[in-house]
């Protein structure tokens, strides 16, 4: 059995801090001496761009290092990984392309398990501690795909008055997924973009506790602006300012993450 732990992190909710915290909690983990794999499976490259340019983005795209051209013809994913440029950090980039993997999708043989199949030899392998995939707002054939390649899922939700609006229909598609992937569990909920002087973050805080059988992290991630400023530089915010708040916050859920997979 591999050792490797994959997780992916879904909402179908836009905005709900997948991106942010998929890519901080990979590089906390990567600080932490552990060996990383990004997986950017949205079309909007938002991960991508979290670590490089759009120059450098747009490179991708050309030369065929990136999850789509990976998934089209259903090769081993090691031959589309790309260095971060941080110790122990690697990055399998998205292209805009992706808007049509549903459609790439529709044709294939047993089309839910073509990113498992992808991933399969990179398990093997055994060098990566944990593959991080960043999925896309939506729940269709290709978050199938996310799901079913993942041992968990750990779901970031906004504490706004629409962060949990939608939560039930993910819950609803987990369910579904479990009828392929029997052993997918939610890892848990983290809080993003918390904003304690605003009454609704209680009450977000509030429906998240009294929901049965779903962990919630203890740590939130409080509203931060150095995470814009780090985004807009292509760095993460526990590399871009590691003493911020945020960045402190995100050390401190990657803490708890890695208490909660070994549970
Ligand atoms: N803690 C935070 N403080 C301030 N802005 C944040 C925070 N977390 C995320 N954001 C911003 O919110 C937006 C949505 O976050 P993102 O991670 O892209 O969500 P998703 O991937 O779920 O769509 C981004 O513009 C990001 O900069
Ligand atoms: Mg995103």
């Amino acid at each position: 059995m591999s050792k490797t732990v994959v997780i992916a992190f879904a909402n179908n909710k836009g905005g709900s801090g997948k991106t942010t915290t998929c890519s901080n909690v990979g590089c906390a983990l990567a600080a932490m001496g552990k060996k990383v794999l990004l997986i950017d499976g949205d079309m909007q490259q938002n991960l991508t761009l979290s670590y490089f340019d759009e120059e450098k983005a747009l490179e991708f795209a050309q030369n065929g290092k990136n999850i789509y051209e990976a998934i089209k013809s259903e090769r081993d994913l090691s031959a589309y990984i790309v260095e971060t440029g941080y110790e122990g950090l690697d990055m399998v980039p998205s292209t805009s392309l992706m808007s049509s993997i549903e459609f790439d999708l529709f044709t294939k043989w047993q089309r839910e398990w073509i990113l498992k199949k992808c991933l399969e030899p990179v398990r093997a392998k055994g060098y990566y501690d944990y593959i991080l995939i960043d999925a896309p707002p939506t729940l269709g054939g290709w978050v199938m795909n996310i799901m079913c390649a993942s041992d968990s899922i750990l779901i970031p939700v906004e504490a706004s008055p629409w962060g949990l609006f939608g939560l039930a229909n993910l819950f609803d598609f987990y369910h579904k997924v479990l009828e392929l992937s029997p052993n997918l569990k939610v890892l848990g909920i983290a809080v993003t973009k918390a904003d304690e002087r605003k009454k609704y973050f209680k009450q977000t805080l509030e429906t998240l506790q009294a929901m049965e059988g779903v962990y919630l992290f203890e740590t939130y991630v409080r509203v931060d602006s150095a995470i814009e400023w780090s985004q807009d530089n292509s760095k993460p915010v526990v590399a871009y300012r590691k003493t911020s708040r945020s960045a402190l916050e995100y050390i401190e859920l990657t803490k708890e993450i890695i208490k909660n997979v070994n549970r």
